[in-house]
């Protein structure tokens, strides 16, 4: 909606600091103004009910649109070379507004095994209660996804790198396999991140992010977006954003556009720092295995390479258990750690790590029905991991760190 014509030479951060943004026409104010306004004055013949709203229409009310809103909505447009974005309350309020969407009673949708806790735990019980069939498969293997479509699929859900176990889907052949039967892909890229992949440039269908991640950058702002093409979301738009109304506060859209002014420069330091962090974690006596898509020893090294321009900062380890459990190191980690917070969610400037048990979570959330799945799990997560946020302090520091954390 605003400055999407952007020149095409114009590069990443370029796009970064000035897509969707505009001086303010009334003060010419150069950084984004904040509306929080929820109302609007109109026109007198302006419509009451949403039925008629366009995306391009004058703002009327918070809910249907907001000016920060937009701004922040054309500048993730203009990074994920997307032609509209809509955004949420949150990453989950993305996610459940696209399954709400396009699943209606008597469909099908493919979704992966492993995914983000909340929407493995929708799709496990909540969708299904709506009469919406759900196959769960690991998604990294092309042939269990084919093996699953039914003439009634409508929508296949991948998670690349999949959160927690850092497992790779590869999106053009994913595209491919949905589309033979008519059905649609959608990737949440919240841990790849434009600055790795965009899905939509390799025949997905919809991207969701939670901009809580990364893209906001700071861990100070909940948010999330649906990508895609206009035709898709403007229904979407009106259907789940304005009538169901997970809509992102403006104070939200504000933090997350001032924080996406640096994202690719971030996403820069963060891959260095993992890298670095990664590499030496393999050579900690403590630790046992380490997966970092950087990494040679990633099991799906290979497809990284061809999918991903950035590995990101996401690493998983897991510690020898000799002498002492996981939740030992995780209460020592949790007590010791003087920079690294012992906390959940990713993609903050501050590193952060907390320990998942393989048990826990595969009672509560990763719900894995075949011997295949099963096998996948421990060949990535074993007995248990250590999720590591990789942030952008000094690498030296957050080695130095896990060092004296990690040394009993
Ligand atoms: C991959 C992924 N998708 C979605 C979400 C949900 O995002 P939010 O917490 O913003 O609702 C998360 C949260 O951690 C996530 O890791």
């Amino acid at each position: 909606m605003y400055k999407t014509n952007l020149p095409r030479h114009w590069g990443e951060q370029t796009k970064a600091v000035h897509a969707g943004e505009f001086p303010d026409p009334v003060t010419n104010a150069s950084s984004p103004n904040l509306v929080m306004s929820t109302t609007f004055v109109v026109d007198a013949d302006t419509t009451f009910s949403v039925e008629g709203f366009e995306e391009s229409n004058a703002c009327v009310y918070t809910r249907w649109g907001n000016p920060t809103i937009h701004q922040l909505e054309a500048k993730l447009s203009a990074l994920e070379e997307a032609e509209t974005a809509v955004a949420f309350a949150s990453g989950m309020g993305a996610a459940s507004a696209l399954l709400f969407h396009l699943l209606k009673a008597g469909d099908h949708a493919v979704v992966s095994d492993v995914a983000y806790a909340a929407l493995s735990e929708i799709t496990n019980e909540m969708i299904p209660a709506l009469g919406v069939a759900i196959t769960k498969v690991n998604t990294s293997d092309p042939e269990a996804v084919r093996a699953a479509l039914r003439p009634n699929t409508k929508l296949v859900y991948i998670e690349t790198p999949c959160n927690p176990l850092l497992r790779l889907t590869d999106i053009a052949l994913t595209a491919d396999i949905a589309h033979s039967v008519g059905a649609r892909l959608a990737v949440d890229s919240t841990f790849a991140t434009p600055a790795a992949t965009k899905p939509l440039q390799l025949g997905a269908d919809f991207v969701i992010h939670s901009l809580t991640k990364y893209l906001g950058g700071h861990g100070d702002a909940l948010g999330g977006a649906v990508l895609g093409s206009r035709a898709d979301l403007a229904l979407l738009r009106k259907q789940t954003a304005i009538r169901l109304g997970g809509t992102l506060s403006p104070f939200n859209a504000w933090l997350i556009l001032r924080g996406l002014a640096t994202f690719p420069i971030r996403m820069r330091v963060h891959e260095d720092n993992a890298l670095k962090v990664a590499a030496w974690l393999e050579t900690c006596p403590e630790v046992k295995r380490v997966i970092y898509p950087g990494l040679p020893s990633h099991p799906q090294y290979e497809l990284a390479k061809r999918q991903m321009r950035n590995t990101s900062g996401m690493i998983t380890f897991q510690t020898n258990t000799d002498r002492e459990t996981p939740q030992e190191t995780a209460r020592r980690l949790a007590q010791k750690l003087q920079v690294i917070h012992y906390a959940v969610s990713l993609g903050h400037h501050r590193s952060l790590i907390f320990y998942l048990d393989s048990k826990a979570v595969l009672q509560t959330s990763f719900k894995l029905s075949t011997p295949e799945q099963s096998a996948s799990w421990d060949a990535f997560a074993g007995q248990g991991i250590f999720r590591l946020s990789v942030g952008l302090e000094d690498a030296d520091d957050l080695i130095a760190d896990l060092e004296q954390a990690l040394s009993k």
